[in-house]
């Protein structure tokens, strides 16, 4: 899907920096070519050795070198790329973006590129989430540079959790692909689409819930390629861990009443994908105050559960006279009698398709990055390829877009 695309990748310091030596590994699998520079920040982290091995190209690491720019020069090395990716994007040279600074050759030939730039940032929570960082972010995206993650994670440094890992390497080039795309990017253009994704949780009492194990990997992977592919999209997220896709309106809600709520309201759409792992039944009453054990010594039998059922948000949107998006698709996840379950449910539910996957504990799929789905249509069972959930998202993307082009 690279074939022949030429990568200007922009190396900055960061202990994500090895993560680019992958990047690097799988262009080039996928027949691009990838031209680094590094900076002195990024040579903390990463060699020059081991980028030049990996890209079998030079390694471009300072603007005032007589040979390098006697050789390309800083103008035509920004130009002669397709595109220009920041892999990982520190605060520093994120800032300086933001303010045109070009005091070495990674920013020159920042500023000097004529090309779509992806920056994915890596650098502390605090970093990121800090106000400055904020606003230079919002800076560059409002200009038209686009962002892939961070994703919320552990920090390489003192045990911390939070926003700011950088995204992986699958994800870097799959954005690559989508942008790279040409003539694909505007496949969805002019369409809508409504996605939903990951768990819902539905309370007890104001401390405790019930959920289930969904990520919303797959969800937002879905997202993420309708947007790519120019489908003004629409995400309504349960709680997740997931970041934000580029380009993508998010919705967060909790119950699945609110998913239900915030999907009819994202209505009219041309497609519908319901990803999410929406809980089937809530408690009836949740509890005002957080129930309590009987005080120490006393007994008394352990609260019992009355459930009722949650609104099923398939079956709404299929099932709607006016206004039925012209392709509802659903997932299911089984652990067991996978097609023949999913078979069933595609008629029961009235969605066009539905995404059949095997989520047993064996498997591995809630929470894993791979996926092996069966796709059910009103005219038979395809059995995918074990795959990533980006690249059953691309996949799922491509076919959206063909059927409603002729729609
Ligand atoms: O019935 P089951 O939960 O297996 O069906 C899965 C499909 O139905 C998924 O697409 C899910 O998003 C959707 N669903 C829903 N509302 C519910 C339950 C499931 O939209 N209450």
């Amino acid at each position: 899907m690279l074939d022949g695309k030429r990568i200007l990748l922009v190396v900055t310091g960061g202990i994500a920096a090895y993560k680019c030596l992958e990047v690097i590994r799988r262009v080039r699998e996928r027949g691009g070519h990838v031209r680094c520079i590094l900076t002195r920040g990024g040579a903390q982290f990463v060699t020059p050795l081991a980028l030049g091995a990996l890209s079998e190209d030079w390694v471009f690491q300072d603007l005032f070198s007589l040979t390098d720019e006697q050789e390309i020069g800083h103008i035509r090395l920004s130009r002669e790329a397709d595109v220009v990716l920041v892999a990982p994007a520190s605060a520093n040279v994120l800032a300086k973006m933001a303010s045109g600074q070009a005091d070495d050759l990674a920013t020159t030939a920042l500023l000097a590129t004529d090309k779509p730039v992806v920056v994915a940032p890596a650098m502390n929570p605090a970093m990121w989430e800090h106000p400055a960082t904020k606003a230079n972010m919002a800076v560059l995206e409002e200009r038209g540079v686009h962002r892939i993650g961070p994703a919320e994670g552990a920090m390489a440094e003192s045990g911390e959790w939070g926003m700011g890992r950088m995204a992986e390497p699958d994800a870097i080039v799959a954005a690559l692909e989508g942008l790279l795309g040409g003539a694909q990017a505007g496949l969805l253009k002019d369409r809508r689409a409504l996605v939903t994704s990951g768990p819902t949780h539905e309370a007890i009492d104001p401390v405790r819930f019930l959920a289930n194990r969904s990520s919303g990997k797959q969800g937002h992977a879905v997202a993420a390629a309708l947007a790519r592919l120019g489908a003004t999209t629409t995400l309504v997220s349960g709680p997740t861990h997931q970041p934000e896709p580029a380009g993508v309106n998010v919705v967060h809600v909790e119950t699945a009443r609110e998913m239900l709520d915030a999907c009819l309201g994202a209505l009219p759409v041309d497609v519908a994908v319901m990803a999410a792992a929406v809980a089937d039944w809530r408690p009836a009453d949740a509890a005002r105050a957080k129930l309590k054990k009987p005080a120490k010594g006393g007994k008394s039998a352990p609260p019992s559960l009355k459930l009722v059922e949650n609104p099923d948000i398939l079956a709404t949107v299929s099932g709607r006279n006016e206004g039925r998006p012209h392709l509802v698709i659903g997932f299911a996840a089984e652990t067991d009698a996978v097609v023949e379950n999913a078979v069933a449910k595609r008629r029961a539910k009235g969605c066009d398709w539905l995404v059949a996957n095997d989520v047993s504990a064996a498997v591995g799929t809630f929470g894993g990055d791979d996926n092996q789905v069966h796709l059910i249509t009103a005219d038979g069972v395809e059995e995918w390829p074990k795959v990533s959930k980006l690249a059953v998202a691309e996949r799922l993307a491509q076919r959206i877009a063909e059927t409603l082009k002729t729609a």
